[in-house]
């Protein structure tokens, strides 16, 4: 690694950041990136040294094979420590350090009349609570919990419950299609689906019990239905009379099987044994899209990501106390798990949780809100930058952005217009722009700047974290050194990296290290420029990243040739000024089929499920059989 000299515009930390900063500069940096790698194994240790373990690793720090051709793939971090990460980051802080009435979560609803406080005390009990109800309905270790649940503080306690039992929770966007939602229930043969009734988004009203009741309809037709109890959440918002709308909607009810959040809570005893788990115990399931139709169910475990989460939120946005730290994530991606749930517990910080959509009700929501909250480090999505810099500067004008220190972003390469405008309109030309590079393969951040150490370039995620040793290669999987353009790997694991594919490791084997044996295949490309920086250059497989989101063109085709009128199917993407990138879908239909308004209503449902997002179709052309429809993923 170069120290830079570019002619490329800089920009620097300021004196201040740096005065209080856990890494105050560069050669700071660089000496602990060195410790790192060296002497893996003390580096860990001294950040295991600052959790709480019932019995102490028998195994080394890590222990992994990355090499397709020496035998099978695995990665093992303090093997035969017992921990529980839920006890980590809540009984710690609430029985140790006095932390019990810190706030954890200012929770905003998507209205800004909805909110609420949560202190770390509160959120222990009612996390025990959960974990005791979800006991009783029969879940115990190692058992799957499906959720769906709206940006709602009782997403965060059904996950830490899950975490508390050692059940592996595994978390469906609840923006996702009922399809979706079927496809993950089966796979991981949940006994507990937790849910809630509806939710607004924005204006729109929707009825998430109705969706979770189709999804079970669908996994009954498909399978057996593995789901015996469906817990349901009263959303706050559909509990008030005001919420007049409340009453248009009809909750489907079965009585064998649903049960109301509340009723089950009450009387729930609020004290909870944790369970002792293994550090390689699995503790989620995240599914993310793979280059075939089928979503791939990254599993990670409880030791290493503990771990890494914990050390990147501390270092990436130099958490300390007295910090008001937001993430816009939905913690139904990987972002929320590591960025707003475990990796902000672990270090005590309190956190926005927000359930809105940033143009509702006005265009200056999340500005108002970092007023409101006194924020001090935001992290968010190019797509949202884009999204919210076509409305100017004028809504920003409004609010007092003044606490803000550190902005960041994730999700997506962030052009270089974009950034200028985060820096200088969001964070006023003060606040570091931290561009971290990560996937939910990955767990955590893994090339990323640390704010008052890493001179910033901007649309460049800099320089790769504590543990982490990047390459890059060729076609031939000849490795490239200096100034280079190819395929971004990993030469070696770091604590927080997936361990498999839940129940398909050899797919796990096929898609990351069967490519270029030794190393980690991120499926990214890459550029290392002449001081050393890393410029990731977008997804070099079928894959397309649509507002931050990863989704692949062959999950689209093969939904759209399960329409019967239809003969083939082809997706592409193409560069979409807000949403990063969208997808162009061309159809022909066999012969028989007849292109009308019923037909594209049809694809568009098919496209809806498969992509699991909202697709407005169009029609473009109709040359003979074929029509050419562009879909927008929205
Ligand atoms: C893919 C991973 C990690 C949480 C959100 C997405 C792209 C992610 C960046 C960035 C350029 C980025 C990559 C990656 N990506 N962050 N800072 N700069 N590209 O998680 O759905 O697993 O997607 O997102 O293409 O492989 P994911």
């Amino acid at each position: 690694m170069v120290v830079p000299e570019s002619r490329d515009k800089m920009y620097y930390p300021s004196g201040d950041l740096q005065r209080d900063a856990h890494v105050p500069d560069l050669d700071s940096y660089l000496e602990l990136y060195r410790k790192s790698l060296e002497n893996p194994e003390v580096f860990w240790q001294e950040v295991a040294d600052e959790f709480f373990w019932k019995k102490p690793a028998t195994g080394p720090m890590l222990q992994y094979n990355f090499d397709v051709t020496k035998g099978n793939i695995y990665v093992k971090c303090m093997e035969g420590a017992k921990t529980n990460i839920c006890y980590n980051v809540l009984d710690r802080h609430v029985r140790e350090r006095s932390l019990g009435e810190k706030v954890a979560y200012y929770w905003e609803g998507n209205s800004p009349d909805q909110h609420m406080t949560i202190t770390y005390s509160q959120l222990l009990s009612h996390v025990c609570r959960c974990a005791n109800v979800l006991r009783q309905m029969g879940v115990k270790k190692g058992d799957r919990v499906s959720i769906y649940l709206p940006m709602i503080p009782e997403l965060v306690y059904t996950m830490l419950a899950c975490a508390r039992i050692g059940a592996v929770h595994s978390i469906v966007f609840a923006g996702f299609s009922s399809e979706s939602l079927c496809e993950r229930i089966i796979d991981t043969q949940s006994s507990v689906l937790v849910t809630a009734d509806g939710v607004y988004r924005g204006e729109k009203l929707i009825n998430l019990k109705q969706i979770v009741d189709e999804a079970l309809e669908k996994c009954r037709e498909k399978a057996s239905s593995s789901v015996t109890k469906c817990l349901v959440v009263k959303h706050p918002a559909l509990r008030t009379k005001s919420g007049a709308a409340c009453n248009k909607l009809q909750t489907p009810w079965d009585s064998e099987c649903d049960v109301w959040w509340d009723e089950a809570m009450r009387g729930s005893p609020e004290e909870c044994e944790p369970e002792w788990l293994d550090a390689e115990d699995p503790l989620f399931i995240l599914y993310t899209s793979g280059s075939t139709g089928k979503p791939k169910g990254v599993l990670h475990t409880v030791a290493g990501y503990m771990l890494y989460t914990s050390l990147t939120f501390k270092y990436v946005f130099d958490h300390h106390h007295g910090d008001v730290y937001w993430c816009t994530a939905d913690i139904g991606w990987i972002t929320g798990h590591s960025y707003i749930t475990y990796g902000p517990l672990a270090n005590g910080a309190t956190s926005v949780l927000f359930e809105g959509v940033p143009v509702h009700p006005h265009v200056g929501r999340f500005w108002e809100i970092i007023e409101k909250y006194k924020v001090t480090k935001f992290y968010t999505a190019p797509t949202a930058i884009r999204l919210l810099m076509k409305y100017g500067r004028e809504p920003l004008q409004k609010y007092d952005l003044s606490s803000l220190r550190i902005v960041g972003t994730v999700g997506e390469p962030i052009n270089p217009e974009a950034w200028q405008w985060y820096h200088e309109a969001v964070g006023q030309g003060r606040c570091p722009v931290v561009d971290t590079f990560w996937q939910t393969e990955t767990g955590g951040h893994v090339l990323t700047p640390l704010p008052a150490a890493t001179p910033l370039k901007p649309g460049s995620a800099t320089f790769p974290f504590f543990g982490v040793e990047p390459a890059i290669l060729n076609e031939h999987g000849e490795e490239l050194e200096g100034e280079a353009e190819g395929y971004l790997v990993f030469r070696r694991p770091w604590p927080g990296i997936m361990r498999t594919l839940y129940e398909n490791h050899e797919r796990f084997e096929n898609t990351y290290f069967k490519k270029f044996p030794g190393f980690y295949v991120t499926g990214d490309g890459c550029r290392r420029d002449r001081d050393g920086y890393y410029w990731i250059t977008g997804r070099i497989d079928d894959m397309l990243n649509v507002s931050g989101h990863l989704m692949s063109t062959a999950e689209v085709e093969a939904a759209l040739t399960e329409h019967p009128a239809v003969a083939e199917a082809a997706v592409v993407s193409r560069p979409h000024e807000v949403k990063g990138e969208c997808l162009y879908c061309f159809v022909s239909l066999k012969d028989c089929g007849e292109f009308n308004r019923a037909v594209v209503e049809e694809l568009k449902g098919l496209g809806q499920s498969s992509a699991s997002c909202w697709i407005h179709v169009r029609r473009r052309k109709d040359a003979a059989a074929t029509i050419i429809i562009s879909a927008q993923i929205g």
